[in-house]
């Protein structure tokens, strides 16, 4: 059955005390509606359809950067949950099967769960996700009966032995998304908020004689996030089950609770991640690598065999191949290393190609920046290139070709090649012990301080 995701994000997030949109915090290395457009794409929807509002235009980019095949819509003003989902109507008028509403603050409902709220529909032609939370708060309660669920009531219009009710909403909502527009079309701001609430079509559809019905889930999955403490708290979450996953996953972790994971970050079976080890989003690292402590890597690849650090930077486009050895204060950036290369120490590769079993010795730079453009530097593969070589880009250095330790590169090295780009050594017969004498006579005439 077909498939559409509404995710509203429309809102301010004043509780955030900010100028970025509230989706567009970081949580786990990415914008926290990145969760929710994750756990969307999961359900292989025909479409997705992102509601914004407060920094349309950001919030729009952000969605579109995480899959070009998301749809945003703007809701000016925000009038409410159902007027937000109401925005969406012109986009999906032609979508057939259900819509399920999402929130992009609220980032970790499970697709499995939302896969029990779309088996709940042959049962109910609206399904809300309900959770008990340890403190209610200000939550909308659930009114139920049985199974049926007869109307959901905002905290703010709920009476006294309605607020003592445990079952709240998590605004979660899935419906036949002809009958969730048809539904959203008739709401009213007849409400203590005077806003059209999108939990008002539950009483809508029993009125028009359809049954109504929920699923419940823990209330990890409904976490909202509304503050920068629960941000902190939704990060904290998100790691300690990363970390639990990664482990039964099969990777070992020396100390799990000082790695940081990103929501995609990949990790092999048998590749051991040291201490104090921070995955930036897009990283992916194949069965049996190993990434020693202190390490930050962004937008890699890793392949089986490699190493990495300590103390080492891969940045986007670092694309490591089998058996790479990567030392302690290395940066990679934007470089592809075939096989078997070695660069041990203390090195800065942007913007490059070096070719298999080729040694990059310590304190080697490529020079890849020129204060306006970016250049490339080719290597070959089994080339040796000396400690403190400049390679002054755009260059290229030979297969089998060695630059000598100190050079400064600044033309290509054909195969096989030794170049040498450095000024000649002079040594001066007793010139140091003179030179000295001569400074130490300087200081005595100038008496003591
Ligand atoms: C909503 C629910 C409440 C539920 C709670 C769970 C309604 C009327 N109430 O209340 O029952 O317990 O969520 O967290 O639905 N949004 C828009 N446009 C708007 C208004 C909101 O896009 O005009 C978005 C917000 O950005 C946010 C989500 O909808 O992502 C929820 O809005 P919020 O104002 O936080 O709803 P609550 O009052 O918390
Ligand atoms: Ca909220």
């Amino acid at each position: 059955m077909q498939v559409s995701l509404i995710i509203l994000a429309a809102g301010l997030g004043s509780r955030m005390n900010s100028d970025l949109p509230k989706v567009l915090h970081s949580l786990a290395g990415v914008p926290m509606l990145h969760h929710a457009l994750n756990t969307a794409r999961a359900l292989e929807p025909s479409r997705i359809v992102v509601v914004t509002g407060y920094g349309s235009t950001q919030v729009t980019k952000a969605a579109q950067d995480f899959d070009a095949f998301t749809e945003c819509v703007l809701q000016d003003p925000q009038l409410g949950t159902g007027h937000a989902v109401a925005q969406a109507a012109p986009l999906l008028s032609d979508a057939e099967g259900d819509a399920i509403v999402l929130y992009g603050d609220t980032p970790f409902v499970r697709p499995e769960t939302l896969q029990a709220m779309l088996a709940a529909r042959s049962r109910h032609a609206v399904v809300v996700l309900g959770f008990e939370p340890r403190d209610p708060a200000r939550y909308g309660r659930l009114i139920t009966q049985g199974s049926d669920l007869l109307r959901i009531t905002e905290y703010k219009d709920a009476t006294e032995a309605e607020r003592a009710i445990p079952l709240c909403n998590s605004g979660v909502i899935c419906a036949d998304s002809k009958t969730l527009f048809r539904l959203v079309a008739n709401l009213t701001t007849n409400n203590a908020q005077g806003e059209y609430y999108l939990t008002d079509i539950v009483e809508l559809a029993r009125a028009e004689g359809l049954t109504t019905g929920y699923v419940t889930c823990d209330e990890s999955e409904t976490l909202g996030i509304n503050t920068r403490a629960q941000l902190a708290a939704a990060e904290a979450q998100f790691q300690s089950r990363a970390r639990t996953d990664a482990l039964e996953n099969g990777v070992t972790l020396t100390a799990p609770d000082t790695v940081f994971f990103a929501l995609d970050t990949h990790i092999g079976r048998d590749a051991t991640i040291g201490p104090h080890v921070i995955f930036g989003p897009a990283v992916t690292i194949e069965s049996g690598a190993e990434i020693k402590g202190f390490c930050h890597l962004e937008g890699c690849h890793i392949s089986r065999g490699a190493s990495v650090g300590p103390f080492a930077r891969l940045r986007p486009g670092a694309e490591l191949a089998e058996d790479v050895h990567v030392g302690n204060f290395v940066e990679i950036k934007n470089a592809v290393l075939d096989e078997g290369v070695k660069v041990g120490h203390l090195t800065y590769l942007g913007d490059a190609h070096i070719g298999e079993f080729t040694n990059i010795g310590a304190g080697t730079v490529t020079c890849n920046y020129d204060g306006v453009m970016k250049h490339h530097t080719e290597i070959g593969k089994n080339a040796f290139i000396g400690s403190n070589t400049m390679l002054i880009a755009p260059v290229t250095v030979g297969d089998n070709a060695l630059t000598a330790s100190g050079s400064v590169i600044t033309d290509n090295v054909p195969p096989d090649a030794l170049a040498i780009g450095r000024a000649r050594q002079v040594n001066k017969p007793g010139l140091a012990t003179k030179f000295m004498d001569r400074l130490r006579a300087i200081k005595a005439a100038k008496g003591p301080k």
